[in-house]
């Protein structure tokens, strides 16, 4: 497990690197015409892959019956997050140059860019729970909190939706993935519940018919 959570760590970390050597213009690479966006994008669809990842880690544990991958999400969501504040701080920082009031007029102004904004704002209660000291101190609630990477992963997509001018196939795509995967969740809660409902319709028939038989066995009562 040590080996794959470091070559997952490692494979995590080449995206973030590939970026950091065009910038710099290390072994020939570069981010082209236009930095900036260059590295928006990058890091922005980055962000998105992994979230879709993330999500993706319970659909293939059921598939494959593979257990062990549950131990890879935590990582997964990091680096998601990771990925979405690198996006946040290019277009914050070096786009934008910290002024304060573009941002927050672009904000309120553009709805694709509040949805991102949204996402990542929810993203980050997500991020500082991912510790096991947290795990136990929210105990159900921890549960509960993570289930808000569905609608982060909807905004992500939303967000990317909105942004694109006329080809839309490339969200098209991500859109697509999301909509398996929340097909997926719904599909496997359903199946949980019915599951459940004859179960208990089974035990209480089961107890019924106990009751009846000891009835049964029982004498009669004297008249
Ligand atoms: C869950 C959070 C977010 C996700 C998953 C996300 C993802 C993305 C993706 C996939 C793109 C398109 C990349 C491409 O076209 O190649 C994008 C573009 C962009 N995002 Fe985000 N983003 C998020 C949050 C934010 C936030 C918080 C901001 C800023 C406040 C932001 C600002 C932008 C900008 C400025 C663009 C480029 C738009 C353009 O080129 O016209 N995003 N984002």
């Amino acid at each position: 497990m040590r080996a794959i959570k470091t070559a997952l760590f490692v494979l995590c970390t080449l995206p973030f690197l590939g970026m950091v050597m065009a910038a710099f213009g290390i072994a020939g690479l570069s981010l082209g015409a236009n930095p900036v966006e260059a590295l928006i994008h990058e890091a922005g669809l980055w962000g998105l892959r992994l979230l879709l990842l993330t999500l993706a880690v319970t659909p293939l544990r059921r598939l494959s019956g593979w257990n062990w991958l549950i131990r890879l999400r935590r990582m997964l969501g990091l680096f998601a997050f990771f990925y979405v504040f690198v996006h946040f701080l290019s277009y914050a920082v070096i786009d934008q140059r910290l002024a304060l009031g573009p941002i927050v007029e672009d904000i309120i102004e553009r709805p694709f860019i509040t949805i991102g904004m949204a996402g990542l704002l929810l993203l980050l209660p997500l991020a500082v729970t991912s510790t096991n000291a947290m795990m136990r101190r929210l105990g159900r609630r921890w549960q509960q909190l993570h289930r808000a990477i569905y609608p982060i992963a909807i905004l992500g997509v939303w967000h990317f939706w909105w942004q694109v001018k006329e080809d839309i196939r490339e969200p098209l795509i991500y859109a697509a993935i999301l909509a398996f995967l929340l097909g997926f969740r719904l599909w496997t809660r359903q199946r949980r519940r019915v599951a459940h409902a004859v179960q208990v319709r089974s035990a209480s028939a089961a107890g019924l018919e106990r009751a009846m038989s000891d009835l049964r066995a029982s004498p009669a009562p004297r008249k």
